[in-house]
């Protein structure tokens, strides 16, 4: 395992391509234009700095990493990867065309992963003609410092295949946690319905923004409030997943109308600049 091409510059993506690189790895990073390729490749280099001034990293390493990415606006650069790892859209119209595509680009071998946070593996793995080479790999934001990769079994996916990802993970510095495909996986089933609930309250006038987060912070030792929370994920991302419990698993999964409004909006979170907080 070699060259690992990252599809989608985003938050996700960016973060991956950073820690791929810093592991050593040969990192395409991929996106439809050059200037999302170019914006996750500043945040990349930000972080790095940032590292670099506090004495986690020299001067030295930085340019090593940066230079171990290369840019890449056409899905055709698939054809030297070892693995994909896709973190484009949460649509499955697109990761259609994309797995469809990668599968007829890439050499027999390349493992294809996707970091959906809540899309079914087995689906996306119908795409291509090598399911067993198809795999998740869901990484936390920010992706730099979560140490989980839940790594989920589609229904075909090979042994061979997921114990290569465990390993790969690992080698990423990452701790991979085994999981079967399902609606939000674990960790989404699990968080995204408290930040719905959280969004809910705030709904219905029970506390402020800032007294709902200061509730979880301080009552339930979490980092970070849900709703601050909601913000860093982005709540388009919310709304998706929320989307996918309530399709697959029930009413109780409804996404709060208060989430759909704020989407509607262009509220997005930190990304837009404005959410449950405003970002300047
Ligand atoms: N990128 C890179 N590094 C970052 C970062 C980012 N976006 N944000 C923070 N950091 C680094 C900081 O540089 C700092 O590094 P050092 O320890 O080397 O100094 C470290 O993280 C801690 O940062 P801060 O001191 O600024 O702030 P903090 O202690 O409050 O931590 C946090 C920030 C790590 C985001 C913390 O609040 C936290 O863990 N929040 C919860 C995050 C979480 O739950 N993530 C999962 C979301 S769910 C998901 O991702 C799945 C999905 O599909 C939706």
């Amino acid at each position: 395992m070699k060259t690992i091409m990252v599809i989608g510059a985003g938050q996700m993506g960016g973060g991956i391509a950073q820690v791929a690189a810093q592991a050593n790895y040969s990192v395409i990073l991929n996106d439809i234009k050059d200037e999302f390729v170019q914006r996750g490749l500043g945040i990349i280099e930000k972080n790095l700095s940032r590292n670099v001034e506090k004495g986690k990293l020299t001067a030295e390493d930085k340019e090593n990493i940066l230079g171990r990415i290369t840019k890449s606006t056409s899905l055709q650069d698939a054809a030297a990867a070892d693995l994909v790892i896709e973190a484009a859209v949460e649509n499955m119209a697109i990761k259609s065309q994309v797995f469809s595509q990668l599968d007829v680009i890439c050499p027999d071998h390349t493992i294809l992963s996707t970091n959906t946070s809540s899309l079914p593996i087995t689906e996306i793995a119908a795409f291509t003609k090598r399911p067993d080479r198809v795999i998740g790999m869901h990484f936390m934001n920010p992706v730099p410092v979560m140490k989980l990769v839940e790594v989920i079994r589609g229904l075909a996916t090979s042994d061979e295949v997921y114990k290569t990802i465990e390993t790969l993970s690992t080698s990423m510095g990452k701790t991979p946690v085994e999981v079967n495909d399902a609606p939000g996986f674990v960790a989404n089933r699990v968080l995204v319905p408290m930040l719905n609930e959280a969004i809910c309250t705030l709904n219905e006038g029970i506390a402020s923004v800032e007294s709902i987060d200061n509730v979880m912070k301080l009552g339930m030792n979490h980092p970070m409030g849900p709703l601050a929370l909601a913000d860093l994920i982005g709540l388009d991302t919310v709304l998706s997943i929320m989307e996918v419990l309530h399709e697959g698993l029930g009413d109780k999964y409804r996404p709060c109308p208060l989430l759909r409004k704020y989407v509607k909006a262009g509220w997005l979170g930190r990304k837009a600049g404005r959410g449950f907080y405003n970002y300047p």
